[in-house]
């Protein structure tokens, strides 16, 4: 760093290290208050300020470099005023490391019931908390997130389900390009990035018109891909995702796909560009008893563990697999629906796609990315995501 670069002037600031010859896969470091994040990178989800079954202590040793939490959710309980009055989100949950908010629009349309959009907001009816009738307009939405005090901020977007007629996909680019510059306009605080949405479905062509829209509207430091994994099958996916990620998003800023946690996707996602992930997928499969393994999806509800003296995956070098817990002993747990159960698989599920994504980013900085997906293909835990 040189004298006249303070740590300040290379906030949110992404350095690409490696570009991999034979794919679109880049290696990166993206620059923010609360520390660097090498990418990729797949970043654990806390929804409700904790990520479930794991202390931020555990998720450091597992080494995750950035987490998520949730605007909709943390708006409505505990409420941002409470947060920022116990010093923001870091502080409050005692996370040390860099944080992303998601706008909370995907929640609004996903599990809110939405009940009148207009250009100017979306009013929701908070079905999971207190039934009360909410008005969002991108400023509001931007005060909760600056109040909240994450590293990087999500802004406020509609996410058309799939399938969708291309009308309704149409106004939703067109509402979140408004938003968009609404967002960008309202967002002032300089410790905090604002990450503008690529909306569109699975049409190429309004995919770019939402790219289009964003770059009109500023610089922004990042960009989401949101409104993937709403149902579609992996090849309708790839067939917009690829050419969008590989050779129309700015090539000098982080790319990252909103919502997708299935190990395939995130190593063909890397293959075409991408550089940052996030899903509840390694927590939730957890808590419904499933690990992921090298030998696939294993359910340990499943009888055939009940003697079985190895760890879940006897690849995996996570503190579970390397603890000396046996798949018996996280059988029992299971069906004994124990809390530990959880935990012990949620800390290796976690910890499976952290991992993925370094020898992932090794790879790239090896030059060998293209190698890495072949044999990842050829897995027989290929096919179960
Ligand atoms: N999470 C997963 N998909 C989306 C999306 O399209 N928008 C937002 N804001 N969050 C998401
Ligand atoms: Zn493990």
């Amino acid at each position: 760093m040189s004298e006249s670069q303070t740590p300040e002037s290379r906030w949110f600031t992404y350095d690409i290290v490696a570009e991999d010859p034979t794919t679109h896969a880049r290696a990166g470091v993206l620059h923010t208050p609360h520390g660097d994040i090498p990418t990729p990178i797949f970043m654990p989800v806390g929804t409700k300020a904790t990520v479930k079954g794991i202390l931020p202590s555990q998720l450091e040793r597992l080494g995750a470099k950035i987490i998520l939490a949730n605007t909709y959710h943390l708006a409505n309980r505990p409420g941002e005023d409470l947060v920022a009055e116990m010093g923001g989100l870091h502080e409050f949950m005692r996370w040390r490391g860099p944080i992303l908010t998601d706008s909370g629009g995907f929640q609004v349309f996903s599990h809110g019931e939405f009940t009148r959009l207009t250009n100017d907001g979306v009013e929701f009816r908070t079905v999971d908390y207190d039934g009360q009738h909410v008005f969002w307009t991108p400023e509001k939405n931007m005060e909760i997130a600056q109040k909240l005090g994450a590293d990087i901020v999500m802004q406020l977007d509609q996410c058309p389900g799939y399938p969708s007629p291309r009308p309704f996909v149409e106004r939703a680019v067109e509402l979140s390009s408004m938003w968009a510059e609404r967002c960008f306009r309202a967002h002032t605080r300089t410790d905090q990035a604002l990450f503008g949405i690529v909306q569109g479905g699975m049409d190429l062509d309004l995919r770019l018109r939402s790219l289009r829209h964003l770059e009109e509207c500023g610089d922004f430091p990042g960009y989401g891909i949101g409104g993937y994994s709403v149902g579609e099958d992996h090849e309708t996916m790839f067939e917009s995702l690829a050419p969008l990620a590989s050779e129309y998003m700015p090539k000098g800023k982080p790319r990252y796909l909103m919502g997708v946690g299935n190990p395939t996707t995130l190593v063909h996602g890397v293959e075409c560009g991408i550089d940052m992930f996030d899903c509840v997928l390694p927590t939730r499969t957890a808590r419904m008893g499933s690990a992921f393994s090298s030998e696939g999806r294993l359910n340990f509800r499943n009888a055939r563990f009940t003697h079985d003296h190895g760890p879940i995956d006897p690849d995996c070098t996570c503190p579970v697999c390397t603890g000396g817990y046996t798949r018996a002993y996280i059988h029992h747990l299971v069906k004994q629906k124990e809390m530990v159960g959880s935990i012990l698989l949620s800390l290796h599920n976690v910890y499976y796609l952290l991992e993925l994504m370094r020898r992932a980013r090794q790879a790239i900085v090896e030059h060998r990315y293209g190698q890495f997906v072949s044999e990842w293909d050829q897995l027989p835990a290929a096919k179960d995501w």
